[in-house]
């Protein structure tokens, strides 16, 4: 099973005060419970890993956006490194893809893949999908189902997040950087209606914000 770096239910996180919050999102906050810096570290980790596995074939890497795009280009920058300053290394190609399931802070039922397809361009080739987070798991199980259609040489899922919740379906990613308590978190690229994309540590929005940015 994929190991991840657990942060606890109890957790107390970290004083708004003590880092760089822009001034806009200062009162939505509760507090940041992943720092950048910790972020960065564990992606470096995640991307040696991922080569170690990977690493012997042609890599396409599916960023599922928009959520993802930030942890993806942080991640691909460390993957890259790797391949560039080793004896052996594999051409990486990217690919993007839209998934929408979210609506305020609800999960809904309906799962939409936005710009599918170019996904016959996976054929025979190692596709890595990179997700933001993974909370019901519906919205990776739905992709995984279109994605085998496709005949990939190779899939495998890395999350930066992975929710525990009650809500989950059991699916788990073959990577996962962190594994978070059950609360909605924004930033790093994590967006609450589109909102704190512009943050750049991880947080637990508070009460107020939710009212204040619902659609
Ligand atoms: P799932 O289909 O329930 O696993 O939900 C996955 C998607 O929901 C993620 O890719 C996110 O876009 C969104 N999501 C789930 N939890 C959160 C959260 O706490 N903050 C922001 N987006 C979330
Ligand atoms: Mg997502």
């Amino acid at each position: 099973m994929a190991s991840y770096l657990q942060i606890a239910d109890d957790e107390k996180g970290h004083e708004l005060d003590l880092f760089c919050v822009p001034r806009h999102y200062e009162n939505d906050l509760e507090k940041v419970i992943i720092p950048h810096g910790l972020i960065m570290d564990r992606t470096e980790r995640l991307a040696r890993d991922i080569i170690r596995d990977m690493g012997g074939h042609h890599i396409v890497a599916l960023c599922v956006l928009k959520g993802g795009y930030k942890f993806f280009a942080d991640l691909l920058d460390y993957i890259k490194a790797l391949n560039q300053n080793s004896d052996k290394s594999v051409p990486l190609t990217v690919d993007f893809i839209r998934v929408k399931s979210y609506c305020n802070d609800q999960s809904t039922n309906s799962v939409k893949v936005i710009g599918g397809d170019e996904l016959s361009n996976l054929s025979g080739k190692n596709v890595l999908i990179v997700e933001d987070i993974v909370e019901t798991g519906r919205t990776m199980q739905t992709l995984l189902s279109l994605l085998s259609e496709c005949n990939p040489k190779m899939v495998k899922v890395v999350s930066l997040l992975v929710k525990r919740t009650p809500r989950s379906s059991g699916y788990r990613p073959d990577y996962i950087g962190f594994e978070v308590p059950d609360s909605f978190l924004v930033g790093y690229a994590l967006d609450y209606n589109e909102y704190f994309r512009d943050l750049s540590h991880i947080c637990i929005l508070n009460d107020q914000a939710k009212e204040k940015y619902k659609v």
